[in-house]
């Protein structure tokens, strides 16, 4: 699904080799080692994620690497640099950030996302489509997790970059990232080739408490028997990274193990906030919206345990949970 000899592969490790360089050696690039520093993270972390620096100003990678105007071209194609048209100008996409490396599952830079070293806006600038980078398919830090976990038994998926960092600073070397977008059927389907449990831990925000319950339908139709989907969900106001620099890996361990809700108590005890069962309009209400959602599950087993609990709930029977699904009126 990917341009498998694409020239622009070439072209992105130069770039990200060049970064890497400048935050090792650019002379602006203090800012950017005490930006990663004051965020708790080590030279071997950001050694690990390939971390670098763009510098400041238009032009430095343009410089570097763009010899002629086709290589300017390819690099236009690759989203390191912005063409415009009307002013004939040409210019680096990324300046004065930090850059995080985006990866291919074969370990090939594919795209970057840069982070200002303040509170400027956008926080986070990532690369655009191109023929080598679609973003609604990759996991950030899908690479790393894999090398350096022999068994990789369960991936966490986060929100963040950061989130990714921070938790393999600590030793939870197995977190993912979607860039930006809501976790896709084809990112669920992609980790469970790899692995049989998902954990997902996003922000404890409104926004990430939304991203929970799409993700929780997105694994809907891959959640066969034998596969384990579970969510934590964070205090108001932090997200993974700050609360595991604050409370350290065993603790955030101890919180996995202690407060991670399976996937069918977490829908259960969302459609219960949604509709009130202790009346029969909730207890209806509360079935038209589980029905559809569980005629999706393919595990027979689990989709069966499941149809029994919604009947214990709501005192439907199986029979009339079953009319119930396959009623066209359902479909809403
Ligand atoms: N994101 C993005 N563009 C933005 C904001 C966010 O692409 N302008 C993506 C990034 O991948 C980011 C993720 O959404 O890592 C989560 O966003 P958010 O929680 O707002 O950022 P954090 O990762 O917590 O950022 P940080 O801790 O660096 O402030
Ligand atoms: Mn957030
Ligand atoms: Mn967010
Ligand atoms: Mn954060
Ligand atoms: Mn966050």
């Amino acid at each position: 699904r990917q341009a498998l000899d694409s020239p622009l592969y070439p072209l992105l490790d130069a770039a990200a080799e060049f970064y890497r360089q400048a935050l090792k050696g650019h002379p602006a690039r203090q800012a950017a080692v005490n930006y990663l520093k004051g965020r708790g993270l080590s030279g071997v972390i950001a050694r690990d994620f390939g971390l670098g620096f763009a510098p400041p100003g238009w032009d430095n990678l343009m410089k570097h690497l763009g010899g002629d105007s086709l290589q300017q071209k390819a690099m236009i194609d690759a989203g390191l640099l912005i063409d415009n048209p009307e002013s004939g100008k040409r210019y680096d996409r990324f300046r004065d950030r930090v850059m995080f490396p985006i990866r291919d599952s074969r370990g090939r830079v594919i795209a970057f996302g840069g982070r200002v070293l303040g509170d400027d806006k956008p926080k986070y600038l990532n690369s655009p489509e191109t023929p080598v980078f679609h973003k609604g398919q990759e996991l950030y830090g899908l690479y790393e997790a894999r090398k350096n976990n022999r068994d990789l038994d369960e991936v966490m998926v986060v929100e963040g970059y950061m989130d990714v960092i921070a938790l393999a600073q600590q030793g939870l070397r197995n977190a993912v990232a979607t860039l930006g977008t809501a976790t896709s059927e084809e990112h669920i389907k992609r980790l469970f080739r790899l692995v049989p449990n998902i954990l997902f831990c996003f922000d404890g925000d409104q926004a990430g408490r939304n991203a929970a319950w799409r993700a929780l339908e997105a694994c809907l139709p891959s959640l066969q028997d034998g596969r384990r989907v579970r969510f934590l969900f964070l205090p108001e106001g932090e997200d993974p990274d700050s609360l595991v620099r604050q409370e350290g890996a065993e603790a955030f361990r101890a919180r996995i193990h202690q407060q991670a809700q399976p996937l069918a108590e977490y829908f259960f005890r969302h459609l219960m906030e949604e509709a009130d069962p202790g009346i029969l309009e909730g207890k209806a209400h509360l079935a038209t919206l589980a029905a559809p959602l569980l005629d999706k599950l393919p595990g027979a087993n689990l989709r069966a345990l499941m149809r029994q609990r919604l009947g214990e709930i709501t005192g439907l029977s199986g029979e009339s949970l079953g009319a119930l699904a396959s009623s066209p009126t359902n479909d809403v």
